[in-house]
């Protein structure tokens, strides 16, 4: 495969209410790398990751991933397709099934794109689960634990990119390290991307190779992390940074 995995372009997306969410945005993450999306409340991070994840569609643009044009795949090639393209959502606790247990949650993905189920325990395992925690529902689970089912769950049909939105901000600082930690673990391991959302630009800044900084529905400054932050060009991202929270613990 030539070219990035994931190419958007010119995405829009209006609410039905009038807002304009999305005000053409174009992105690319290319295999195995994490591209942050930040910016503040409001911005259009989690819509642009729905319209990519085609949980939205968009009023205007292309998606493309791993060469198919997403937009227009038919449905039933897209629900193959989406073995390649998953998603961890931002809250953990209710974006797992709550009548599952968390083997179960890991187990219907499997199931969902034909894999065997007695992978379960081994992708636990991966996540830093044991046995003992795949037989209890969410809410007898910490949030950094139920986050580790999710990414267990999405991990499970060996993706080529993980669309994770604000992935551990419900989460305690000492625990969002050790789920970061996981993340590019994880990362090293298979080579899966990241497409990564998150208001939060110490946690970008520690695991993202680039960045979009996103307002009011626009892109409005991209680069690699590292130069964004040692120098800014655009005033929001300057007044975003000089709002980072250091994050805590041992990090990546
Ligand atoms: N389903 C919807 N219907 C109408 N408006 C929506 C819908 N979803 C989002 N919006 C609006 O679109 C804009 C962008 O929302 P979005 O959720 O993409 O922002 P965000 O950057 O993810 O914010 P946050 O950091 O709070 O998660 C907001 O003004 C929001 O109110
Ligand atoms: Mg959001």
């Amino acid at each position: 495969m030539s070219g990035p995995l994931l190419e958007a372009e010119g995405l829009v997306k209006r609410f039905p209410s009038g807002t304009l969410a999305v005000d053409g945005v174009d992105l690319t993450v290319n295999a195995g790398e994490t591209v942050g999306l930040v910016g503040e409340s409001g911005s259009g991070k989690s819509t642009t990751a729905r319209l990519v994840l085609r949980l939205l569609r968009p009023d205007a643009g292309t998606v493309r991933f791993a060469g198919h044009d997403l937009l227009r795949l038919p449905e039933r090639r897209m629900r193959q397709l989406r073995a390649r393209i998953q998603f961890v959502p931002q809250s953990p606790r209710t974006s797992l099934n709550p009548r599952l247990r968390a083997g179960e949650s890991v187990a219907f993905n499997l199931r969902a794109h034909g894999l065997p189920v007695s992978r379960v325990p081994e992708l636990l395992e991966r996540v830093g689960l044991g046995a003992e925690h795949a037989a209890r529902y969410p809410a007898q689970l910490s949030g950094g634990q139920a986050q580790r089912v999710a990414i267990a769950r999405a991990l499970a049909t060996e993706p080529d990119l993980v669309v994770c939105d604000e992935p551990v901000s419900a989460l305690d600082r000492s625990v969002q390290a050790r789920v970061l930690n996981l993340l590019a673990r994880l990362q090293q391991e298979t080579g899966v991307a990241y497409l990564f959302v998150s208001h939060d630009l110490a946690v970008v800044e520690h695991l993202c190779d680039r960045a979009l900084v996103m307002r009011e529905g626009r892109v409005v400054e991209r680069g690699p992390t590292r130069e964004l932050w040692r120098s800014p060009r655009h005033p929001y991202t300057r007044s975003l940074l000089a709002a980072v929270r250091p994050l805590t613990g041992e990090l990546p």
